[in-house]
């Protein structure tokens, strides 16, 4: 049986109407940048994250940017994030002119935890680094733990900046959004995203009325009135098609987060007793968003090619840790082991709302299949 990583195209189906009908009607009203449906979608998001502000842009890659130059941080500064994740937060940093300091996760929830960035912040205190901000990931979109981590930051005079491109609809060991835990929280609105556009999308969420003040302007060439640019900027609009398809499809949120919780039971079910490290659902109040389902194993590689060969399709988030990039070779960051591991052994399962019972319950087999012939 074929079973995808991920099936957008069934997605569609429940939400094309309605995200056509939206689209026709910004034709209609021909504001195709910015304007009221983005407002609209900021307030939407701003009150789901429990903020007073959201800020949409082109993308979250955009929107960790916009983040950190809203807040100063620029060349000559050093900003830490964990070396397990997608490259968009270390990117950003760099993008600024800032240093990436590289933080390790912990083994079991994969995410940057108190310990973790004070072992990278008294490394880049020893190399003499100015550190600014910190920016934690909420990986697979489990948030990263906020308690700590905020209590670490105010000591160190840091910024937080809440990478939660991954974790719309999670909730933190407190009970509070995802995209919450900091001065800014960046969302991605990639079409894979739990909340996805039909094309890149991104949004700064923040409580604090300057910084959202500048990042709008940053979005739009840094304009602080028609055609006077009080700085440099850039163009990182959100648009208004991809606001009125994101709109369309905040109605099917919460089905589809429950959707991600029943499947996440099932396979941590399904896939008890193995020699596997499944991923486990966080206390109550907090709530994973459930973006991923990435397991551990030791004979990753071979596990995949045999779930292939049964027609599933799986995928390694993420093949070589960051400070390992070729792009960040030169940095000469140490050893991270747990990120390093992570690297060897992640490897993320189909999962999707809409997965079919049958679908995982291959998907179940196929792996106690490979344990029990191999
Ligand atoms: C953890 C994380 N941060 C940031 C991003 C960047 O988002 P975008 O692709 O919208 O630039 C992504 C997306 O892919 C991500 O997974």
């Amino acid at each position: 049986m074929k079973v995808q990583l991920n099936d957008l195209a069934s997605q569609q189906v429940a939400v094309s109407r309605a995200a056509l009908e939206a689209i026709a009607r910004v034709g209609q009203g021909a504001r195709f940048i910015l304007g009221e449906t983005v407002e609209q979608l900021e307030r939407w998001l701003a009150e789901a994250c429990g903020a007073s502000e959201a800020v949409g842009v082109a993308s979250g890659t955009d929107a960790l940017e916009l983040s950190l130059r809203a807040l100063g941080i620029g060349a000559g500064d050093a900003v830490v994030t964990p070396a397990f994740s997608f490259i968009a937060a270390a990117e950003a940093i760099a993008q600024t002119g800032a240093r990436p300091v590289f933080c390790d996760v912990e083994p079991h929830t994969l995410n940057a935890s108190a310990g973790t960035v004070t072992e990278a912040i008294a490394r880049a205190r020893r190399s003499g680094l100015r550190l600014r901000a910190i920016v934690p990931v909420d990986l697979f979109g489990l948030c990263a733990p906020r308690r700590e981590l905020a209590a670490l930051a105010a000591s160190e005079s840091l910024a937080v900046v809440e990478d939660a491109a991954q974790a719309l609809g999670g909730r933190d060991e407190m009970g509070r959004p995802a995209g919450a835990a900091g001065i800014t929280g960046c969302f991605s609105f990639f079409p894979t995203k739990n909340l996805g556009a039909w094309g890149d999308g991104g949004a700064v969420v923040t409580s604090d009325p300057e910084l959202a003040a500048r990042v709008r302007r940053l979005r739009a060439h840094g304009a602080t009135g028609p055609y006077i640019h009080g700085e440099l900027g850039r163009n990182s609009r959100l648009d208004a098609l991809q606001a009125a398809v994101l709109l369309a499809k905040t109605s099917h949120l919460s089905a589809w987060q429950a959707a991600r919780q029943e499947l996440a039971a099932r396979y941590a079910e399904g896939l008890a007793g193995l020699p596997l490290e499944v991923p486990s659902a966080p206390t109550p109040p907090a709530l994973h968003a459930w973006h991923a389902f990435v397991v551990r194993c030791e004979r990753r590689d071979p596990l995949a090619a045999s779930l292939r060969e049964r027609g599933v399709e799986s995928r390694v988030y993420y093949p070589v840790p960051l400070h390992r990039q070729p792009c960040f070779a030169a940095l000469g960051e140490p050893a991270l082991p747990n990120s390093e591991r992570a690297c060897r052994t992640a490897l993320a399962l189909p999962f999707y709302p809409g997965l079919s019972d049958e679908a995982q319950t291959w998907v179940i087999d196929s792996v106690r299949r490979f344990f029990a012939t191999s």
